[in-house]
């Protein structure tokens, strides 16, 4: 079940403005350059960022996103882009991308093996699944406790205040509030818990499930923060 911010239509309206700067997002561009991948699925694709972002570099592009009310956003930008509420009949792909650390939303180890094998059956022989996550060694939720409110102008909306607030951390799993304030006062709330993995237990998963990682490298916008998983389907 995606978190309100991003199955609330209102909440989902204003994800782009506060999650504004995707630096992250070029690398994928060029690892989809460098695969040589046509035919691609941004899994978890939000808004769509990405995904309108590879089409307007004329690969092939599938966004699907159980948040509908993210993929209304997100088909409002492009039709060039097939936008999908659920995996059904999709398949063939040569990549599957999860950006914007999709793949720490799957909490239990169930969720997450069950997702790679989703994913490997909607992938061709030789095809490739490219994820990031973060390095639960950097231990990016000390920063988080030092986060400070943060108001943005949303257009159309006006000024939307974002409350940030760490409320757990149990790890691997690491919990926090965001608090949204409209200009009209209303006040809306998403509750999001995330899981992190280690290098051994990602290395471990991928390969039960039957994957060849070829490389792990750095996010080159976030350094020492992200490890990216380059992992092809034999
Ligand atoms: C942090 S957002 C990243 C969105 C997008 N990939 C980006 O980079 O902007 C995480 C996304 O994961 C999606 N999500 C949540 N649960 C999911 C699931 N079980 N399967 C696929 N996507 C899921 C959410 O709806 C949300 O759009």
């Amino acid at each position: 079940m995606p978190d309100q911010k991003f199955a609330h239509p209102r909440l989902a309206a204003v994800y782009d403005t506060f999650d504004a700067d995707r630096g992250d997002l070029e690398a994928y561009e060029d690892i989809a350059a460098e695969l040589g991948a046509h035919h691609i699925l941004d899994y978890g694709c939000g808004t769509g960022s990405l995904a309108v972002r590879l089409t307007a570099r004329g690969h092939q592009v599938t966004g699907y996103d159980p948040a509908a009310a993210s993929l209304d956003i997100a088909r409002a930008k492009t039709s060039a882009v097939t936008w999908a509420a659920d995996t059904g009949g999709l398949s063939d792909f040569d990549l599957v991308v999860m950006t914007g650390n999709v793949a720490q939303v799957f909490l239990t180890d169930t969720d997450w093996n069950t997702t790679l094998h989703t994913v490997s059956g909607l992938l061709r022989p030789g095809g490739h699944l490219v994820f990031e996550t973060r390095r639960p060694e950097y231990r990016i939720w000390d920063e988080w406790a030092h986060r400070r409110p943060d108001t943005r102008h949303v257009p159309g909306i006006g000024d939307v205040k974002l409350d940030f607030q760490l409320t757990g951390v149990r790890l691997p799993l690491v919990s926090f509030r965001d608090t949204y304030t409209f200009p009209d006062g209303d006040v809306l709330t998403s509750e999001t818990t995330l899981r992190f993995r280690d290098r051994h237990e990602l290395d471990a998963s991928l390969t039960a499930a039957g994957y060849r990682i070829t490389d792990v490298r750095q996010a080159p916008d976030r350094p020492a923060m992200e490890r990216v998983f380059l992992c092809e389907k034999p």
